[in-house]
């Protein structure tokens, strides 16, 4: 049996934040999903999360996950004693079950690092452990002659020898569970905090003769934990750098990888080349040799290869066949479906609306509930008039439709195949194919007219 436990009852004081410590988000995802997505990657049978402050808001936020137990910690008298609060919910009994303790506030460990953890457990006692160039802060794991593990002690009750030490405690551990339990039941709080500190238990395995054993993280970023936003920045570009590798090393040429950030999932084809200040959010999916420009958004967006996006476009909710160009400057709002070849080109905003192939709307335009054949050429300052006010109508534009510059198209309303609209014109009735369609007020001229002149001002 595997439990998890994983601390989060701290206030976080230093978020300086209405919002709990492990709700802030690392990646557009909060530190304490991220541990749970860690800790689910192992396949424990229990998960227990230690709440306190914020409590209520923390559960809510992760409400019906059944897999999750909440445990209330109040107050907060130190890590061990949030251990305690977990004890009724831990199962199995077997000197192979195990209990695993995270930190909601250490979002970034990753799986192949606890497993090497619960590999080192074996039959006794595992701590992740690392050496740090200034260990200030942290409990420093003390080592008998033979260098065995002998107890961690706290920075703040240690001699100024034991300061020297530079291998820390990361505080991630994995102990038996049935003697975690034993030991949880001798921990006192007679130390220079007054708390129960679940280091503790790391004499105590020695001195029960079960073997104590480290680990150690494969990079010093997952075991960084966030007290301030000072430190959640840092993280957050540290792992931005690391999503930034995983993509060049799967051969996406990503301009400056400390201007790019992730905030969900990006699976690239080969050769996709992504300029500086890009934003992806959920699930991006880009085809072989697709372009992304500088300073494009893109949230839950699936392009097709070889399809360009140029500058300062805007995506959200969007799929694409190959050969698409868009922007610079275009907006594609949800349930945007753009055909092979389909064009959208500057200060275009399309929402809900399919184009076909080869279809354009290349200048200043409004295209919303909107279904394009193909070849259809949409003129500049072309709006669909799609509300009323209190519904939402379509407009149908079938295959080969020229349309003039600032038309206006009344929903709801169909043009005909290749027919034309001329410049202009409002369109309220359905047009014929293969027709011409025009309202247009006469043009007249007035001769001689003469501009009206500033009067002068009153003296
Ligand atoms: C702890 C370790 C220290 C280690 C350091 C690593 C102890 C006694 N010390 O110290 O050896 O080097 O982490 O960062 O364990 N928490 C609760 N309830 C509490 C107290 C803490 O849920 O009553 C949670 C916090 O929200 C946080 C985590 O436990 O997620 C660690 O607490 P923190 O106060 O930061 O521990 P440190 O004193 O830094
Ligand atoms: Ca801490």
């Amino acid at each position: 049996m595997l439990n998890v436990v994983i601390l989060a009852a701290g206030l976080g004081k230093r978020m300086q934040s209405a919002l709990p410590k492990v709700l802030h988000p690392i990646a557009g995802k909060p530190m304490l999903e991220h541990v749970l997505d860690s800790a689910r990657l192992l396949q424990p049978d229990r998960i227990v999360v230690v709440v306190g402050h914020g409590a209520e808001t923390v559960e809510a936020k992760f409400a019906g996950q059944d897999d999750l137990r909440f445990v209330i910690q109040q107050p907060q008298q130190g890590t061990g004693h949030a251990v305690m609060q977990a004890v009724p919910e831990l199962l199995g009994e077997g000197a192979a079950d195990t209990t695993l303790v995270l930190y909601g506030d250490v979002p970034l460990v990753q799986p192949d690092t606890l497993q090497a953890l619960l590999d080192a457990r074996q039959e006794g006692l595992a701590i992740l452990t690392e050496h740090v160039a200034d260990p200030t802060g942290y409990g420093r794991i003390v080592r008998d002659e033979s260098g065995f593990i002998a107890r961690i002690v706290e920075h703040k009750d240690a001699s100024d020898v034991e300061r020297a030490i530079n291998e820390v405690n990361t505080g991630i551990l994995a102990a038996p569970t049935s003697r975690l339990k034993l030991w949880l039941d001798r921990l006192d709080n007679s130390n220079a905090q007054g708390e129960y500190y679940l280091t503790d238990v790391v004499g105590f395995s020695v001195s029960d003769g079960v073997a104590v054993s480290a680990a150690h993280p494969a990079h010093s970023w997952e075991t960084l934990g966030v007290n301030s936003r000072v430190q959640q920045a840092q993280l957050e570009r540290a792992w931005q750098e690391e999503q930034a590798r995983r993509l060049l090393e799967q051969g996406v040429t990503i301009a400056d990888p400390a201007r790019f950030d992730l905030r969900g999932t990006l699976s690239c084809g080969r050769d996709v080349f992504i300029d500086v200040g890009c934003v992806f959010e959920g699930d991006v999916v880009l085809g072989d040799g697709v372009h992304i420009a500088a300073h494009c958004v893109l949230s839950n967006v699936t392009l097709g290869e070889k399809s360009r996006i140029e500058a300062f476009s805007h995506l959200d909710q969007t799929t694409t066949q190959s050969d698409v160009k868009v922007g610079p400057f275009a907006r594609l709002r949800p349930g945007t479906r753009l055909g092979e070849g389909a064009q959208i080109g500057n200060f275009v905003e399309v929402k809900n609306s399919h184009f076909g192939p080869a279809s354009k709307a290349s200048h200043l335009s409004y295209i919303g509930d909107a279904v394009l054949g193909e070849q259809v050429n949409v003129g500049a300052g072309t709006i669909t008039c799609n509300y009323d006010g209190a519904n939402k109508h379509q407009t149908i534009i079938e295959d080969n439709v020229f349309i003039g510059s600032d038309t206006q198209l009344v929903a709801p309303v169909r043009v005909g195949k290749g027919a034309t609209i001329g410049a202009g014109t409002t369109v309220t009735r359905d047009v014929p194919a293969d027709s011409l369609t025009i309202s247009r007020s006469p043009q007249k001229t007035i001769d001689s007219w003469v501009r009206p002149t500033k009067k002068k001002a009153e003296s």
